[in-house]
């Protein structure tokens, strides 16, 4: 059985099932069976670049730059290193089979048909799950775009159930402690605000709508439009869909230069000090919506039965994609930055927002910039719609997906089935669900499917080398990683203290709760930071604390950190004047002045601000959360050093390839960022796909067949 599970296919058994497939369709009907072979290096080039840009620069990058400050450009090169690791590592699969499938099909060859099964199974969360994203931006672009030309669409059908539902808790309770929506209302774009201005929209979503008992009917229309629009080109024909998506992609490249070179002029450099307001934790907070700007270039290895030159043409184009992407990337963030102080950028449309009132104020850009970016994530959408059939069409070749899956339009030559059943996946979902967790969701997806081809390249390494062609250079890991590892030790040491908790504080009072242990295992902060640490958004200045007791911290989370470090600064914030710790230490520092206090005790601090003197009071308080509950938030830290261990291990002895492994650190390094809850979610996921093998891949498998009932 375990033989069975990892039961691989050659890379010619593939090659020759791919066209087995196409054979015995055409045999069936009469037609040619194939898919047209339309795409060169431009084409391809073009349909990566149209996959990466999108909601991830045009909207998500707002709510990163304003948590990570104009240092999120550097998150940018960071996530570019290791999707550039991995992009290798695709680029060397696809050069060896290019079969339509994807990771699937590399894992098929690399690690055995049940690895295989996962990766595939994986990759419906980042097709499809990463489409159900880009459809909900899609539709707040939209809406926002009819709203400019006057248009409304009634509210409940803009958004989803799980937003307005959020809302209308919020609102209700704000109106429950005595503050009249009037009130709310007119607060709410302000940044401390009790409640912010989506929530109220959820909120009168929700009592507006019509019910269906007390179901309020809550959908976001404009995404199923878009789902059905793109789902019928889809359909129609790759060769319509590339003649629309290249069209649309020179577009948004002109409107990102455009943004980048006029938003020149207007950058203030001051803009770019601090340059991480709220440390590397703040800057980490951003990795799902960055990461998630760089999906798609691996989408185009779904395309390679349709490549003119698949060998030569599709390593090319995916690495010139995500090259060509990430320049604009960095540039963009450091233009956005540059135009607006970072405290402003907390927007779903930071693009236009920089050229409105607040920024440049042209308002004929601003203007620009909406439409575009309903063209921009169109063009990503349609990528991802093209993807997800032609990989259920690889599983289907292989008998772990019925027949229909892989049956083609004896028309428009695609796989028609495959196509529809896409469209109602990603369409259904995209009325309902929220788009922070279907962002987060797709991200850990696409980064596991990295990591596991990663490995394949690593599994695979021997054949490689002894076939003597190869893609990815291989350099011998054996000391270059320990040193790698080592230097990146020093700077994880150097610069802890940086895990970040966001406390929701009433901007109106000068009192500050912080729990002391919790900080460092508070979902979605960084656990790589080895001390605790926690600000508070108070308006200004900002407050934060750290644990001192790193290591403490990090395994125990629990009392033994019995000093917390308390570090005050902001851009107000001239000095700390006074606080009143009994063994108060002062502490120069980067960020501001530091004071160290015993912990679980109250403590008043005073500082100088730009607006005068404020005092605050500082209260630690114990952690109640259990240490199992503060453990399991470490798992995925604690798997990654696990695996890097590993690697490390072998390395030594087995003269590993470079490339696929700082790949395969580097993506697993960024899923520990996406917080254990998104792991649990995704493994819920791996499981239901488990049972579905069970019960029907692993039985119909060409290859159990193959090898007769025993096997
Ligand atoms: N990279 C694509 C986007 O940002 C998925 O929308």
């Amino acid at each position: 059985m375990v033989n069975t599970l990892f039961r691989k296919k050659s890379i010619a058994q593939i090659q020759a099932d791919a066209a087995a497939g196409l054979t015995e369709h055409a045999q069936a009907s009469g037609e040619p069976g194939k898919l047209r072979r339309t795409l060169g290096v431009f084409d391809l080039t073009l349909m990566g670049i149209a996959a990466i840009i999108g909601a991830g620069i045009f909207a998500m990058v707002g709510k990163a730059s304003y948590n990570g400050g104009p240092a999120v450009a550097l998150l940018f090169v960071f996530t570019a290193v290791a999707c550039a690791f991995s992009a290798l590592c695709y680029a060397e699969f696809a050069s060896r089979i290019p079969v339509a499938g994807s990771a699937y099909t590399y894992a098929y060859a690399s690690m055995g048909e049940f690895i295989a099964w996962i990766i595939g199974w994986d990759l419906i969360v980042e097709y499809a799950i990463g489409n159900i994203a880009v459809a909900i931006s899609w539709s707040d672009y939209f809406t926002g775009l009819l709203k400019g030309y006057g248009i409304k669409i009634p509210l409940h059908f803009t958004m989803d159930f799980v937003t307005a539902n959020r809302g209308f808790t919020a609102v209700q309770e704000a109106i429950a402690d005595g503050t009249s929506l009037d009130v709310l209302t007119k607060a709410c774009d302000a940044k401390d605000a009790v409640v912010n201005c989506g929530q109220i929209d959820g909120y009168l979503a929700w009592l507006n709508s019509p019910h269906i008992g007390s179901i309020p009917i809550i959908a976001d229309i404009p995404a199923l439009g878009i789902v059905l629009v793109i789902t019928t080109l889809v359909y129609i024909g790759i060769r319509e869909s590339k003649f629309a998506s290249n069209i649309m992609t020179v577009l948004k490249i002109g409107i990102i230069l455009l943004v980048i070179f006029l938003g020149l002029n207007y950058v203030n450099p001051s803009n770019w000090s601090p340059f991480a307001p709220n440390g590397v934790a703040g800057v980490l907070k951003g990795v799902s919506a960055v990461f998630f700007a760089y999906i798609g270039f691996d989408a185009l290895s779904t395309t390679a039965e349709e490549c003119k030159n698949p060998r030569r043409d599709l390593p090319i184009a995916m690495i010139l994609s995500l090259v060509i992407c990430t320049i604009l990337y960095i540039a963009m963030a450091l233009v956005l930055t540059g135009m607006v102080s970072y405290l402003k950028l907390d927007v779903g449309d930071p693009l236009a927002f920089v050229f409105g009132p607040e920024g440049a104020n042209i308002p004929w850009v601003a203007g620009i910039i909406a439409v575009s970016a309903v063209i921009a994530l169109a063009t990503v959408f349609l990528v991802f719609q093209i993807g997800q059939p032609r990989l259920w069409m690889a599983m289907s070749r292989d008998g772990l997906l019925p027949k229909i899956f892989s049956s083609i339009h004896p028309k428009f030559q695609t796989p028609w089935f495959a196509t529809l059943i896409t469209g109602i996946v990603v369409a259904i979902p995209a009325l309902f669900l929220n788009l922070t967790e279907v962002t987060d969701l797709a991200s850990i997806g696409t980064l596991f499917a990295f990591v596991v081809v990663c490995a394949g390249v690593l599994f695979k390494d021997k054949e490689f080398k002894e076939s003597g062609t190869r893609f990815v250079p291989y350099i011998n890991a054996q000391f270059i990683l320990p040193g790698i590892f080592l230097i990146t030790g020093f700077f994880l040491v150097y610069f802890t203290g940086i895990g970040v908790l966001d406390q929701e504080s009433d901007p109106n009072k000068d009192e500050i709760t912080v729990s002391a242990e919790k900080l460092s295992v508070v979902e979605g902060d960084n656990p790589t930071a080895l001390s605790a640490l926690a600000f508070t958004t108070l308006t200004n200045p900002k407050v934060y604390a750290a644990g001192l007791s790193s290591m403490s911290s990090f395994f125990g989370v629990s009392t033994s950190s019995s000093e917390i470090q308390i570090d005050i600064s902001g851009p107000n914030v001239k000095k700390v004047i006074k606080a009143d710790a009994k063994e108060k230490v002062t502490i120069a520092s980067p960020s501001g002045d530091k004071v160290i206090v015993p912990s679980k005790e109250t403590q008043t601090v005073s500082v100088e601000t730009a607006d005068g003197p404020r005092t605050f009071k500082v209260k630690v308080e114990e952690n109640t959360e259990s240490w199992l509950g503060a453990f399991s938030h470490k798992i995925p830290l604690i798997f990654f050093f696990l695996t890097a261990l590993l690697l490390l291990l072998l390395s030594l002895t087995k003269k590993l390839s470079l490339i696929p492994i700082l790949g395969l650190v580097l993506c697993l390094y960024l899923m520990t960022e996406l917080g254990v809850t998104n792991w649990l979610r995704f493994g819920v996921w791996l499981i239901v796909g488990l049972f579905v093998y069970g019960l029907y891949g692993y039985r119909n498998s060409h290859l159990n067949r193959a090898a007769g009932p025993e096997a």
